[in-house]
């Protein structure tokens, strides 16, 4: 038996003002973004802003529906659109904002498992890492690949 651990590295901030202009640019979209969340049942407003290879930003906000699984995350609604919109550019930033009663999240949502896998296959298939922004009020994330915030990511079909 060998016992390993695993090391993930991120870096937190207190501010938005204290990000490099362009994560922060990117972090203000994906605030602007959960304006246009559609979630009567959760009213969690979730919006991302995804940064192409091609100098677009995409954005994307959560969708929800009566029927619950039918709805979306924010994070995948970018990306299934960019990947739809520009087929041929990669991935290299995504930014995620959430608020709850008119007021942004202190503390940044952490995107949910299925939204992880989704980043990891855009982020294999660019071959360029994809950083990941997760933006509160009191609180900003940044890691910056997929890999660790989905450490082991499913690859055995290769
Ligand atoms: N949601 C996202 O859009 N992104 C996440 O990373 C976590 C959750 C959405 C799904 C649902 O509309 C609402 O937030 C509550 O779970």
């Amino acid at each position: 038996m060998v016992l390993k651990e695993l090391n993930i590295r991120f870096r937190e901030y207190e501010n938005i003002s204290e990000l490099a202009e362009e994560d922060r640019l990117l972090a203000e979209e994906a605030v602007k973004a959960t304006a246009n969340s559609y979630s009567p049942y959760s009213r969690f407003h979730v919006g991302a802003a995804l940064k192409l290879s091609n100098g677009k930003i995409v954005h994307g906000s959560n969708q929800e529906n009566i029927a619950y699984p039918s709805g979306l995350c924010a994070e995948r609604t970018a990306m299934f659109y960019a990947s739809a919109e520009y087929p041929d550019a990669g991935m290299e930033a995504i930014a995620i904002a959430a608020s709850k009663n008119g007021q942004i999240c202190e503390m940044p949502a952490t995107p949910c498992g299925a939204c992880r896998q989704v980043m990891a296959e855009y982020q294999d298939k660019s071959g360029r890492q994809m950083k990941i922004i997760l933006v509160g009020s009191k609180k900003i994330m940044i890691f910056d690949k997929v890999d660790d915030m989905l450490p082991f990511i499913f690859d055995s079909l290769k």
